[in-house]
């Protein structure tokens, strides 16, 4: 029967599971800010989220659940999760979405060696279509008549063309929680394939993402690689802050920015309480006393640029001995997508050279590194109110929720430093130091600024990030999606 009024599809839903020792299931909350953004959909709006079973705790979950699960898992939100054969899961999640799709839109890719589109990315290909398909079965089934769906993100570009065909009464919206990469760098997909995804995202009624510059270069890629025409109305006298949408074969998706904010309510509170305290003071530890903190939180992923991050930190320690000893880098680099072997080599790589910059520079009582790679939140959030200095340095960022996180939380004022290829980098820009993701001096100079910087001029500075960052908290983010859906 047709139920759901409002329907949410994403890969990774709000919870997945592990087996425990004596076979009962953990449920545990995955990273990213996609998660982050949708826990606010909450349990009144009578929305349904549909994701996928990631691994073998959340199929035997769907097995013992029938798909619906446990609402005590999963804060009360109503969650089906889709159990997709595991080969074709795997192949359309680690294969496609998660290696051609996360590489091209954060231009990761090392061109004279890769990609390389051969007979196994035709096989891959083709589980990413059965991957969408699964999906968009599921939310035929499940949405009411005119019900309202949010596609969420690279895994699923294809089902608002496919929903499209199933069910034409619903209205449709997709949003990308990555960068859009510019036409020049997407038109190494096979040139179907890039019409494909191209037509899928298109097949909405409404395409959105999380600054301007992504929605400018989705636009781009459908006129380049479809033809398409795109629509400008209103804005500046060069029409570029104004309506922006795009026609093609007679029907138009109109494009939409939403630039989702941290959650200062739950973060605040979050902050305080007494596991965040005692991580606080194990951290002060470490830190030792007088000296200051560098703070990183990552996902261990390649386009976070963590290893450039380091060697510009090795470069402050070399080029300004006047820090030695008075500064630690607390890094975080969680692991993430560990079945590929990019992602292993590159936490490999964090390691070896948080430990070279260790041995190089350390003494008995300093310690220049601290490197953590097991996910704790409330850690997180106590080095977050301890940072002097935030780096948040990523090659190319759909957003980065960090960037909006420390500034929230800060006890005493911390300096920014932030990559201009972020997504925040639009808002937040003005009260951070800007960096080039590439150039690691520039970076090392950027840290010594921060490390600088006046208390008073740290303060005010983090008064207007943390007003920039909350501008637009995760459940109006939602609430503007779904009213922009309903006009
Ligand atoms: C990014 C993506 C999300 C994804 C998250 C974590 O934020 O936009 O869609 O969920 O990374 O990655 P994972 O592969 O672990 O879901």
């Amino acid at each position: 029967e047709h139920a759901a009024p409002i329907l949410v599809a994403s890969n990774r839903g709000p919870v997945s599971y592990k087996r425990r020792e004596d076979g009962s299931l953990a449920a545990g909350r995955g990273g990213g800010g996609l998660v982050s953004g949708l826990s606010a959909i909450g349990t009144g709006s009578g929305a349904l989220w549909v994701c996928s079973a990631l691994g073998d705790g959340d199929r035997e979950a769907v097995r013992r659940t029938g798909g619906r699960l446990d609402p005590a898992d999963t804060g009360g939100m109503s969650v089906r999760m889709l159990d997709i054969a595991p080969e074709i899961f795997t192949a359309a999640y680690n294969g496609i979405a998660n290696s051609v799709l996360w590489f091209v839109h954060h231009l990761l890719y090392q061109t004279p060696l890769e990609p390389d589109f051969d007979a196994d990315f035709r096989a891959q290909w083709a589980a990413y279509e059965a991957y969408n398909a699964a999906f968009a079965d599921a939310l035929a089934e499940e949405a009411a008549p005119g019900a309202v769906v949010l596609v969420q993100d690279y895994h699923l570009t294809l089902v608002p063309g496919l929903l499209r065909e199933r069910r034409p009464d619903l209205r449709v919206g997709h949003f990308s929680h990555t960068p859009w990469a510019p036409p020049d760098y997407f038109r190494m997909l096979p040139d179907d394939v890039a019409g494909q995804v191209l037509r899928g995202v298109l097949g909405s009624d409404r395409a959105a993402f999380l600054t301007r510059r992504w929605a400018e270069a989705f636009a781009a890629c459908c006129a380049d690689v479809l033809g398409a025409e795109v629509v400008r109305e209103g804005g500046g006298a060069d029409g570029t802050d104004g309506a922006l949408s795009v026609l093609f074969e007679g029907r138009t998706t109109r494009l939409g920015v939403h630039g989702l904010g941290a959650d200062a309510d739950f973060l605040r509170e979050r902050a305080h309480r007494a596991d965040v305290e005692e991580r606080m003071a194990a951290l002060r530890e470490q830190i030792g006393p007088d000296r200051k903190a560098i703070v990183r939180v990552d996902r261990t992923e390649l386009s976070k640029n963590i290893v450039r991050g380091l060697r510009a930190y090795r470069r402050l320690l070399e080029d300004r001995p006047q820090w030695r000893g008075k500064v630690v880098h607390i890094a975080f680099a969680y692991p993430s997508r560990q079945d590929l072997a990019v992602y292993r080599d590159y936490t490999a790589a964090v390691e070896r050279v948080a430990q070279e910059i260790n041995s190089a520079f350390g003494t008995e009582d300093w310690l220049p590194v601290v490197l953590h790679v097991k996910d704790d939140f409330a850690r997180s959030l106590a080095a977050y109110r301890l940072a002097d200095v935030a780096l948040v340095n990523p090659i190319r960022d759909g957003m980065n929720l960090v960037a909006k996180e420390v500034p929230v939380v800060s006890d005493r004022g911390c300096a920014l430093v932030l990559s201009r290829e972020a997504g925040a980098f639009a808002e937040l820009g003005e009260d951070a130091i800007t960096v080039n993701p590439f150039d690691v001096e520039a970076t090392a100079r950027a840290l010594h600024e921060a490390l600088l910087m006046e208390p008073a001029e740290r303060a005010e500075r983090t008064k207007r990030l943390a007003s920039a960052a909350t501008a637009l908290p995760p459940a109006r983010w939602f609430l503007d999606q779904l009213r922009a859906l309903e006009v």
